[in-house]
């Protein structure tokens, strides 16, 4: 069976490219490739068809993976039926994801369940909250792998 998983932030350029990028690297590490689409988008529209922010993409190479292809998009209404897993970032977007939808076929959820809950915007800080925003993503996609594997 395939997962299909969608992580969606504000703008599609920040967070969830990284966790794009990273939750597929863990899905690579643990051989699962082929069990597993992965995509990204964004609630806000401003960067539709633009690579992810150059400070993500360099945070990313640092830790070895490439996010440089990606093209942000926005969440559609499509998405709430093809995905299985919309992971959002944040409350603000979750709140924005579930009431885009009546009857989503995706269960909508936050990528972390318990504290720290939300993953914080870095688009207006400095790069080295891109470091804490990498750590942090990492560490909810090893948990949401873990949710995978242990679902089976
Ligand atoms: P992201 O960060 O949601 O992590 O991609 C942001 C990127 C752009 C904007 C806000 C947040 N913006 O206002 O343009």
């Amino acid at each position: 069976m395939t997962h299909k998983v969608l992580f969606v932030c504000l703008g599609n350029i920040c967070r969830s490219p990284l966790a794009e990028g990273i939750f597929s690297g863990l899905v690579d590490d643990a051989d699962l490739t082929g069990d597993f689409q992965i995509e990204s988008a964004g609630t806000g529209a401003w960067h539709i068809g633009n690579p992810p922010d150059p400070r993500s993409v360099d945070v990313a190479e640092r830790h070895g993976i490439d996010i440089s292809h990606q093209q942000a998009r926005t969440v559609t209404l499509e998405d709430f039926d093809r995905f299985d897993v919309i992971v959002a970032m944040d409350g603000d977007n979750l709140a924005k994801l579930t009431a885009m939808s009546d009857a989503p076929r995706a269960e909508i959820r936050l990528l972390f369940n318990a504290p720290p809950t939300d993953v914080p915007d870095p688009y207006f800080g400095g790069p080295e909250g891109f470091e804490d925003v990498f750590r942090l993503i990492r560490s909810g996609c090893e948990k949401l792998l873990t949710t995978f594997r242990q679902a089976g």
